[in-house]
C-alpha cells in the first residue's frame, strides 16, 4: 500500500508537464467556450469550475491526459472560435461542423492533427495558415463557408492529404496547378466557388483520386483537361456548371471505374466520344444543357449499369438506340429538346424500373409504346412537342405511380383512358393540341 502511494506521488512529480498540459488544454478550451454562444444545456457538462473533469466533457476525448479530440460536430453553436484552439497540441480529431461559427479561424501548430472539419459554418477570411506544422494533416474539410481570396497554396506541404475540401466558398482566382502534386489525394472538391481560368492539367496527376468536384459557379476557360484521363481510379467526376467549352476529350474513356460523370450546364461542343462507351461502371451519366451535336453512339450499348441518362437541351440527332431498353436499372431518361427522329423504342420501360421518361420537343413519330409503366414506378411521362400520332395505351389509365403528364402538341387521337380519373398521385395533365376525345372528369 504505503509503496504504491509512493510510487503514484512519484511519477506525478517527475512528470509535471503531463498535468500542467491537461490543465493547459482546460484553458485552452474555456476559452474557446468563452466565444461561442450556445443554447445552455449543450455544453452544459463543461464545467468550468472543475479542471480534471475534462476528459468527461460532450465532445472531448483524451489519451494519456491530454486532450486529443474535440468533436462538436453539429451542436447548434454560434459565436466565434477563440485562437486558443492551437494551444490543444496534442489534438487529432477536431471537427467545429455544423454549427454557425462566424468570424476568422486559424489552426497553427497542431502538427499531430489528423482530422480537421469545419465544413457548414459561416466562418470568413481566409485559410493561408502555416500548413507547414501540420504535416500529419489527412483530412482538411473547410466545405461551405464563407471563405475568400486565393485558394490556399500551402495545402501542397501535406504530404499525406488525403481529403481535401475548399469547395461552397468564395474563392477567386485558378486552381494553383501545384495541387497536382499533393499525390496522396482521393477527395477534392472546388466546386461552387468563383474560381476562373484554365483547369490545371497536373491535376491529371493525382492517380489516387476517387472523387473530384470543380462545378457549379466557377467560370472556367477552356475545356476539360484530356489529362483527366489518367485520373484511373476516379468513381465521381463532378464538372457541371463551370463554363467549360470544347469538346469531351476522348481520354475520359479511360476511367473505368467511372460512377457518376455529371458535365451537365457547360458550353461543350461536338460529339459524345464513342470512347465514353468504354466507362462500363457508369451508372448517371449526365451531359444534359450543352450543346453536343451528332448521335448517341453505338457504344453507349455497353453502359448496361445506366440508371440516369440525361442529354436534353443539345443538339442530338438521330434516333433513340432500342438497346435503352435493355438497360436493366434505368430510371431517367431525359432526351428532350434535341432532334431526335424515329419512333420511341417499343420495349422502353419493360425493365420496370423506369420513373421518369422526358422526350419531348423532339421530332419523334410513330405511337406510344404500351408497357411504359410495366412496374409501375413511371412518375413523369413528357412526351409533348412531337409528332406521336395513335392513341395513349389503355395501361397507362393503371399507371398508379403516375404524378406528371405532358402529351400535348402532337397528333394523338382516339379516346382518353377512363383510368386516367382514378390514378390516385396523378397532379399534373396536359394534353392540348392532340386529336383526343373522352374527359378527364
Ligand atoms: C462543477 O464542479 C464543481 C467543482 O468540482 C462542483 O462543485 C460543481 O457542483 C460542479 N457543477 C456542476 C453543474 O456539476
Ligand atoms: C444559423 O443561423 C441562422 C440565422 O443566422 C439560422 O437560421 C440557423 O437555424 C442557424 N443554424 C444553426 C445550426 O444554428
Ligand atoms: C464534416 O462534417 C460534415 C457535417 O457537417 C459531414 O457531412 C462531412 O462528411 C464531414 N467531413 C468529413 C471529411 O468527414
Ligand atoms: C505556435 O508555435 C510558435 C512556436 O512555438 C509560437 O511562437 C506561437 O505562439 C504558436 N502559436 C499559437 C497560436 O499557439
Ligand atoms: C457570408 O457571405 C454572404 C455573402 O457575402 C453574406 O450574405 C452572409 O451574411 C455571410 N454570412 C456570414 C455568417 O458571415
Ligand atoms: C511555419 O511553421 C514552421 C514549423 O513550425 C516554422 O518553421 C515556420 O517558421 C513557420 N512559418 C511562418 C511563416 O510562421
Ligand atoms: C504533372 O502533370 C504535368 C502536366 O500534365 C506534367 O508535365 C508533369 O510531368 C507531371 N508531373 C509529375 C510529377 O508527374
Ligand atoms: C475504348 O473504346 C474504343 C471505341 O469505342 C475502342 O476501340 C477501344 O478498344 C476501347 N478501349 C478499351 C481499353 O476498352
Ligand atoms: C433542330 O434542327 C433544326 C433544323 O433542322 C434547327 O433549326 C434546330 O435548332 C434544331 N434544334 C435542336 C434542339 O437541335
Ligand atoms: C387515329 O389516327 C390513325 C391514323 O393516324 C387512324 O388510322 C385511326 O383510325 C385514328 N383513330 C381514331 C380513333 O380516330
Amino acid at each position: 500500500m504505503v509503496p504504491l502511494m509512493v510510487l503514484t506521488l512519484v511519477s506525478i512529480l517527475i512528470t509535471p508537464s503531463s498535468s500542467t498540459s491537461l490543465v493547459s488544454d482546460f484553458h485552452a478550451l474555456v476559452s474557446l467556450r468563452n466565444g461561442f454562444q450556445f443554447p445552455k444545456p449543450m455544453l452544459s457538462t463543461w464545467n468550468v469550475s472543475n479542471p480534471s473533469s475534462v476528459c468527461s466533457w460532450i465532445g472531448v476525448q483524451c489519451f494519456r491526459r491530454r486532450v486529443v479530440s474535440l468533436d462538436l460536430t453539429d451542436m447548434d453553436l454560434d459565436g466565434s472560435v477563440s485562437p486558443e484552439i492551437s494551444k490543444l497540441d496534442r489534438l487529432t480529431y477536431l471537427s467545429l461542423a455544423g454549427n454557425n461559427f462566424t468570424g476568422g479561424i486559424e489552426i497553427v501548430n497542431l502538427s499531430e492533427l489528423r482530422f480537421l472539419n469545419i465544413s457548414n459554418n459561416g466562418f470568413g477570411g481566409n485559410v493561408e495558415w502555416n500548413y507547414s506544422c501540420m504535416g500529419n494533416l489527412e483530412v482538411l474539410d473547410v466545405y461551405y463557408n464563407n471563405f475568400s481570396g486565393f485558394l490556399p497554396a500551402g495545402v501542397v506541404e501535406l504530404k499525406k492529404l488525403r481529403y481535401l475540401a475548399l469547395g461552397g466558398n468564395y474563392f477567386v482566382g485558378e486552381i494553383p496547378p501545384s495541387y497536382g502534386r499533393i499525390l496522396g489525394l482521393e477527395y477534392l472538391q472546388l466546386g461552387g466557388n468563383n474560381l476562373e481560368g484554365k483547369i490545371p492539367g497536373e491535376l491529371g496527376n493525382l492517380t489516387n483520386l476517387r472523387e473530384l468536384y470543380l462545378g457549379y459557379s466557377n467560370a472556367f476557360e477552356g475545356g476539360i483537361p484530356p489529362e483527366f484521363g489518367n485520373l484511373v481510379n476516379l468513381v465521381i467526376l463532378d464538372l457541371a456548371s463551370c463554363e467549360l467549352d470544347g469538346q469531351i476529350p476522348p481520354e475520359l474513356g479511360n476511367l473505368k471505374s467511372l460512377d457518376t460523370l455529371y458535365l451537365f450546364r457547360n458550353l461543350l461542343s461536338g460529339p459524345i466520344p464513342k470512347q465514353l462507351g468504354n466507362l462500363t461502371s457508369l451508372v448517371n451519366l449526365d451531359l444534359s444543357e450543352n450543346a453536343l451535336t451528332g448521335e448517341i453512339p453505338p457504344d453507349v450499348v455497353n453502359l448496361k449499369k445506366l440508371r440516369l441518362l440525361s442529354l436534353f437541351k443539345n443538339t442530338l440527332h438521330g434516333s433513340i438506340p432500342d438497346y435503352v431498353s435493355e438497360f436493366p436499372d434505368l430510371e431517367t431518361l431525359s432526351l428532350w429538346h434535341n432532334n431526335f427522329t424515329g419512333v420511341i423504342p417499343e420495349n422502353l420501360g419493360q425493365n420496370g424500373k423506369l420513373q421518369m421518361l422526358d422526350l419531348s420537343s423532339n421530332k419523334l413519330t410513330g405511337t406510344i409504346p404500351r408497357n411504359l409503366c410495366s412496374s409501375n414506378q413511371l412518375k413523369i411521362l413528357i412526351l409533348m412537342k412531337n409528332f406521336l400520332f395513335g392513341s395513349i395505351p389503355e395501361d397507362l389509365g393503371r399507371c398508379y405511380s403516375l404524378v406528371r403528364v405532358r402529351l400535348g402538341d402532337n397528333y394523338l387521337n382516339g379516346s382518353i383512358p377512363e383510368g386516367f380519373i382514378y390514378l390516385p398521385k396523378l397532379d399534373f395533365v396536359e394534353l392540348r393540341n392532340n386529336y383526343l376525345t373522352g374527359a378527364l372528369g
